[in-house]
């Protein structure tokens, strides 16, 4: 069992925001059939929002661009999902919420309360969404406002999600970290583009959008050691795992457990595989824990 912020998960591998999340049922199939240790949902918002139009989503060489503008529908309607999640999944169940000020999290927050949620992700880190996610997420007392807002609204663990897309991460973690967030979880998509050359017109219909998947596992990884360095709360490192190499890698840099996003469109059972993966390398190399080697990496020098 690997305790996080109280929450009791089976193993350290966590489905990550907006991914596969949309309704109760793919988080119960990603809990059952994929063997994830925790589950987070869909952002939610205040209001439907129908997101950017199409396409939304490009497979690169390297990874993803993605452009989807938050689509949801609404912390009144998704409530019901956050239930069917809860009863049927079996692993906790984390609730990423956004809005537009600290009073839309916080309300955001406590409509999703009867669906009863095990924590809270806050989106300040989505790069292509305006008046949300990253225009919060870059300004360190907006990030500090906000954490404390939802943080008056419920006992809930709330975790923070941080965009890489700003010149300091660490002062942006330590914001949260001030506001009272229970963890930061590191990192969203890092600002990416695509034109197509035959037409001379951006790929995403939104023109540019958030890269995610083995092209920012780097980024992800130096984001992660910096923010456990320089924060007494855990960090949970999600860009790029795909592999139990790279989840184990990402816990050395400093992760308590890992998110994984890109990799779950190849292949839902990918959290059985990383955390078997992580079982035989602990045996192997005598280890007793996970958290024997969360962050060894700052002690090799
Ligand atoms: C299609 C898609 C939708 C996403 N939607 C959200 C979202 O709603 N909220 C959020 O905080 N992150 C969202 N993300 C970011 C992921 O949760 C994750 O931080 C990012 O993709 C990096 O991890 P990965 O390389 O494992 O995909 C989305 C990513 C993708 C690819």
């Amino acid at each position: 069992m690997y305790t996080l912020t109280g929450l009791e998960m089976k193993n350290p591998t966590i489905l990550a925001a907006g991914v596969l999340g949309t309704t109760g049922a793919s988080l119960c199939r990603v809990a059952r059939e994929g063997g994830a240790g925790a589950v987070v949902t869909k952002s939610i918002g205040p209001e439907p929002k129908y997101g950017h139009s199409n396409p939304s989503m490009v497979k690169l060489d390297c990874g993803f661009l993605n452009a989807m503008g938050l689509p949801n529908p609404s912390y009144a309607e998704f409530v019901q999902e956050l239930e069917i999640a809860k009863k049927d999944s079996g692993v906790p169940v984390i609730a990423s919420i956004f809005g537009g000020n600290p009073e839309e999290f916080a309300e955001v927050a406590q409509g999703l309360l009867p669906g009863q949620p095990d924590a809270f992700e806050l989106n300040v880190s989505c790069p292509h969404a305006e008046g949300y996610g990253a225009a919060i997420g870059s300004n360190p007392c907006l990030v500090e406002a906000v954490t404390a807002a939802v943080k008056e609204v419920t006992d809930l663990p709330v975790w923070v999600k941080l965009t890489p897309n700003v010149a300091d991460i660490t002062a942006i973690g330590k914001a949260a970290e001030a506001g009272g967030a229970d963890a930061v979880v590191a990192i969203n998509t890092v600002k990416g583009m695509a034109i197509d050359i035959e037409s001379g017109y951006p790929v995403l219909g939104n023109r540019s959008g958030g890269l995610s998947g083995a092209a920012v596992k780097p980024v992800a990884v130096k984001c992660v050691y910096d923010l456990y360095a320089a924060l007494e709360i855990p960090v949970v490192g999600v860009g790029g795992v795909a592999s139990w190499e790279d989840a184990v890698e990402m816990m050395m840099a400093g992760a308590a457990a890992v998110q994984v996003g890109s990799a779950v469109y190849d292949r839902t059972d990918v959290f059985s595989e990383i955390s078997s993966g992580i079982e035989v390398f602990l045996q192997r190399k005598g280890y007793s824990d996970a958290r024997d080697f969360v962050g060894l990496a700052h002690e090799a020098v």
